[in-house]
């Protein structure tokens, strides 16, 4: 297994973040419940499901979105999440993602870092971002480079990254997709890409108020999350100066690519 280079990740962690989403600072200890008043992100707080799902068997995931405008009887759109898909390894599908794509790679987060591991199979350096401990526990046990932190505070190589990966719904970090998209150009390299798989409904643009749950009945504290098509990105993706260069689906999974404009 490949160790990526520690020259990277030897920057001070706690240096004063320089650019942060409002709705999305991470507590730096890695303390999930929030005791400054910043919001939860995803899965984590309560009886943390997402970090259960991550160690456990049952890995079955529901994501609950309740929109900040519904009345609060309204019942909550369910989706299923399957967190045995980002323990395991990469499939062919995600291995694509990273085929002929060049280096050095970021996934935001990466979670226990399978995008990591097929990136440095392919020869790339590779790292990851994840708020979540356990993931990054996880990821770190696999021999992974990972930097335990929120993805709108300080990241090594601002601006000279090749590649970042936005997969497995990880436009929704935040709910704010306009916020997410534009520190991902600040981090990027000139002729960088951003890749990110998105709702397989092209005009799919919706923020909201999420909960993860499983069937034990852990539920997580209430976190901001999006979902959003292709169409609806590439909208918002003009706005901060980026240009689509690639769209496809593959196994029932929609992704797409951007560049500078
Ligand atoms: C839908 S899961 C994706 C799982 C991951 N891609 C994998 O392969 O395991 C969302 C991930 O984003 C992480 N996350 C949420 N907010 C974040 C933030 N602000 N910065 C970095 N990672 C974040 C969560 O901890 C979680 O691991």
């Amino acid at each position: 297994m490949t160790i990526a280079s520690p020259r990277v990740w030897d920057q001070p962690a706690d240096r004063t973040p320089t650019d942060r989403a409002p709705a999305d600072r991470a507590p730096a200890d890695g303390a999930t419940a929030d005791h400054r008043g910043l919001p939860t992100t995803f899965g984590a707080g309560g009886s943390e499901p997402y970090a259960q799902a991550l160690q456990g068997e049952d890995n079955v995931l529901y994501l609950h979105g309740h929109r900040t405008d519904a009345d609060p009887g309204a019942a909550a759109r369910v989706s299923t999440m399957h967190a045995g898909r980002w323990s395991a390894g990469a499939d062919a599908i995600d291995r694509a993602l990273v085929a002929g794509v060049a280096g050095p790679v970021l996934d935001i987060g990466c979670g226990p870092g399978r995008m990591i591991q097929a990136a440095l199979d392919e020869g790339l350096d590779a790292f990851g971002v994840d708020v979540s401990p356990t993931a990054v526990r996880i990821a770190l046990i696999a021999g992974l480079a990972v930097l335990q932190r929120s993805v709108f505070d300080y990241i090594p190589l601002e601006g000279t990254w090749a590649t970042l990966l936005l997969v497995d719904g990880n436009i929704g970090i935040g709910g704010d997709p306009d916020a997410l998209l534009d520190r991902c150009v600040s981090l990027l390299a000139a002729d960088g890409v951003l890749v990110v798989e998105v709702h397989r409904d092209p005009e799919h643009d919706l923020a909201y108020e999420g909960t993860l749950h499983d069937a034990a009945g852990h539920t997580s504290d209430a976190f901001p999350w999006a979902e959003i098509g292709v169409s609806a990105l590439r909208r918002r993706a003009a706005n901060v100066g980026l240009v689509q260069v690639a769209e496809w689906t593959r196994g029932g999974r929609s992704f797409a690519r951007f560049a500078r404009a």
